[in-house]
């Protein structure tokens, strides 16, 4: 089935320039249809990562991804929600596999480079923060 998922380039792979790089490998595989960059307010932050209020990162995560511009970018294919997170690899770089973004470009389990949209339920919740719907039905 076709679907849409958000990978996010956070604020340490912005500060590290591999805004381009990361891009380029990810097109080199996926349908890019979507790109904005951004900065989150921390409110709007918390909300992004929701799911994990309550936990001993949150504080940690909240105060990461608002300290600098993010790259949100619209992918669509077939699959593409559960191949795009084999494609980044595991959320801590060291555990990641080789080759994977977070492995090449992320330095710990908080600056771990990119997020990607891990169901279709966190796809379709973590999609608007980036993208209206006009802009996802024009993809
Ligand atoms: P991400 O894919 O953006 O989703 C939530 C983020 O929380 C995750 O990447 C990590 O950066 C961070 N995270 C998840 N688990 C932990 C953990 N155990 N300790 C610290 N940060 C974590």
């Amino acid at each position: 089935m076709k679907e849409q998922t958000l990978l996010m380039i956070k604020p340490d792979a912005v500060r590290a320039r591999r805004i381009g790089k990361i891009l380029d490998q990810v097109e080199q595989v996926f349908q890019i249809v979507g790109l904005r960059m951004k900065r989150f307010q921390r409110d709007e932050a918390e909300r992004f990562y929701a799911v994990h209020r309550g936990k001993p990162f949150f504080e940690t995560l909240v105060d990461f991804i608002t300290s600098g511009p993010v790259v949100g970018v619209l992918l669509e294919g077939e699959g593409v929600i559960q191949k795009l997170r084999d494609f980044i690899g595991a959320t801590d770089p060291a555990k990641a596999a080789p080759g994977t973004i977070r492995a090449l470009y992320g330095t710990s389990i908080t600056e771990n480079a990119v997020h990607a949209s891990d169901s279709p339920e966190s796809a379709a919740y973590e999609i608007p923060f980036f993208f209206n719907e006009e802009e996802r039905r024009a993809a």
